[in-house]
């Protein structure tokens, strides 16, 4: 008897590791033969720890399952049962692209990807120029999704062009938005995609080296990382003769010391170089003088994990899917306050509305949904009233949102929105590296001028809304220039609950 348990740390956390070891005991006492393999999650948390048992080929579901469902379960008698997992409306509705094989292959078996798949777009890259690869992930439509959107292949463009022998790839996965987890989930599941699309990008741009960036709070993903370049490396996918190409990319894994500010890439660069994690000002762009003042792309773990299917595929069959100027999937983390949390990866364009209260269930708690933070603790709380906003870079831009790295936290209607707004302020004066003034004063002053609103001084509110204008105009990277976003998406949406408190005080 197959089974397949994840070992991604959101199924730990949640028993999966105790689940197996039930399983494996159950199975000796009954002296029946049974294989566990561990995989990644397949991004349906609320049902985890997920157990799937191959019958005929066949996944069959069983969550969430605890030590207590292992007889029932190995019986196949289990009230946990959901049927197969490809038929479950969760999986039905998605477009798997980038996570095609997380959930599914033993995350270290490089045979297992290379069977769903894998290294299929590396080989057509190795038969190409750099300035091909370049061409065909413009084509393919893909901007970074770290949060800015930039245009991947753009980016590529410069580094290619670039003079120097010496040019790097750097893979930013020092995910810090709270409410995300795309980049842990794909590590942990998929590690060899990600090195793929690292070596897809060396060969474009002219790159034998690359880092990944890894926060220290990821421990599960640095551990499958560091196994899957090992591995990489011994069967010839990195190192000096990439399949027998004769062509070089290697990488390594470096771990962050857990600074928020340390995910804007140019402090993650000073940090990679061994120095404290402060931002430097652009220009000049890593792309041009990045890691120890070389041409650089630094790139997210999803922009980078995406290349592989896109080389597999064709750009064109990316690119076919997608709304306006956002071409191909979005990977959404839907979590918070609800009831059907997780990874959800579909084209871009769907609506807010039916990933919160279709696909997510609506909250958790039962009550109503209040709002939903998309884009991480920089990005705007967005009211039901904007429910009907598409999920893309430009639609969500032009209904007061931003995308971001594709996270949503949602609240329920006991939310108190002051309060989340100088959570929000008190975030960045926390997290500040300090190198400008308007974030590492203005978070600071962001914070006491909450606390008079909340305390019903007229005359904060006034002088919030000028604070935000300076913090945004005046800050040198996202840290201080975005905090005003969700600021101020709460003064906007609820201003009643800012309006309430100063006639309480009057
Ligand atoms: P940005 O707009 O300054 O730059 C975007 C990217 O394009 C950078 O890599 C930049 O170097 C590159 N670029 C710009 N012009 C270029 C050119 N002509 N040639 C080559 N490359 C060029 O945005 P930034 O500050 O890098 O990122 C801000 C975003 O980060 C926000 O939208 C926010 O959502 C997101 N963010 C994500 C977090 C996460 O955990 N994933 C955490 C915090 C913020
Ligand atoms: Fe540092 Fe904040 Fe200025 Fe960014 S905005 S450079 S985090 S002080």
């Amino acid at each position: 008897m197959k089974l397949r348990v994840p070992m991604d740390s959101a199924a730990r956390a949640l028993g999966a590791d105790e689940v197996v070891d039930a399983l494996v005991a159950e199975a000796g006492r009954r002296g029946q033969q049974i294989e566990v393999i561990r995989t990644g999650s397949r991004g349906m948390v609320w049902l985890e720890p997920l157990v799937e048992v191959e019958i005929d080929g066949i996944r069959h579901g069983y969550g969430p399952a605890g030590p207590e469902d292992a007889a029932a379960i190995l019986d196949g008698t289990s009230v946990k049962a959901l049927g197969p997992v490809a038929d479950l409306d969760w999986m039905r509705r998605q477009t798997r692209l980038t996570f095609a094989r997380v959930g599914v292959i033993d995350p270290l078996s490089l045979a297992e990807y290379e069977a769903h798949g894998g290294l299929a777009g590396l080989r057509r890259a190795l038969a190409m120029t750099g300035q091909q690869i370049v061409d065909e992930v413009k084509l393919s439509g893909l901007r970074g999704r770290g949060g800015a959107g930039f245009p991947t292949g753009i980016k590529w463009q410069t580094v290619h062009d670039a003079a120097g022998p010496q040019k790097y790839i750097v893979c930013n996965a020092d995910e810090g938005d709270s409410g995300t987890f795309a980049d842990r989930m794909l590590m942990e599941g998929d590690p060899f995609t990600l090195i793929e699309g690292m070596a897809i990008a060396g060969l474009g741009v002219g790159a034998a080296r690359g880092y990944v960036y890894l926060r220290s709070e990821y421990p599960d993903a640095i551990a499958v990382m560091r196994g899957a370049v090992l591995t990489a490396r011994e069967a010839g996918l990195l190192g000096r003769d990439v399949l027998g190409s004769g062509r070089a990319f290697d990488m390594e894994i470096r771990v962050g010391a857990g600074a928020y500010v340390c995910g804007e890439e140019t402090s993650l660069l000073n940090s990679l170089e061994g120095k404290r994690g402060v931002v430097r000002a652009k220009p000049p762009l890593p792309a041009l003088e990045g890691f120890l003042g070389r041409p650089t792309v630094v790139n997210n773990v999803i922009s980078l994990a995406t290349v592989p299917v896109i080389f597999e595929k064709g750009a064109q069959h990316y690119a076919d899917f997608g709304l306006g100027r956002s071409r191909g999937t979005v990977t959404l983390q839907i979590a918070g306050n609800v009831a059907r949390g997780g990874l959800f990866e579909t084209a871009f364009g769907i609506s807010l509305g039916e990933v919160v209260n279709d696909l997510g269930g609506g909250t958790a708690s039962g009550r109503p949904v209040k709002a939903v933070q998309v884009g991480g603790p920089l990005g705007a709380y967005l009211p039901v009233s904007r429910f009907d906003a598409a999920l893309g870079y430009e639609e969500l831009d032009a209904s007061g949102g931003l995308l971001g790295h594709a996270g949503l936290v949602v609240f329920d209607d006991t939310a108190d929105m002051l309060a989340m707004a100088r959570f929000a302020m008190e975030f960045c004066a926390v997290e500040s590296c300090g190198k400008c003034t308007p974030c590492r004063i203005g978070a600071v002053r962001g914070v006491e001028t909450l606390d008079r609103i909340a305390a019903g001084d007229p005359a904060a509110l006034p002088l919030l809304t000028d604070l935000c204008e300076t913090m945004k105009d005046g800050s040198l990277c996202a840290l201080g220039g975005f905090t005003p976003f969700p600021v101020m998406s709460a003064v906007t949406h609820f201003p009643d609950e800012f309006a309430r408190l100063k006639e309480a005080a009057e």
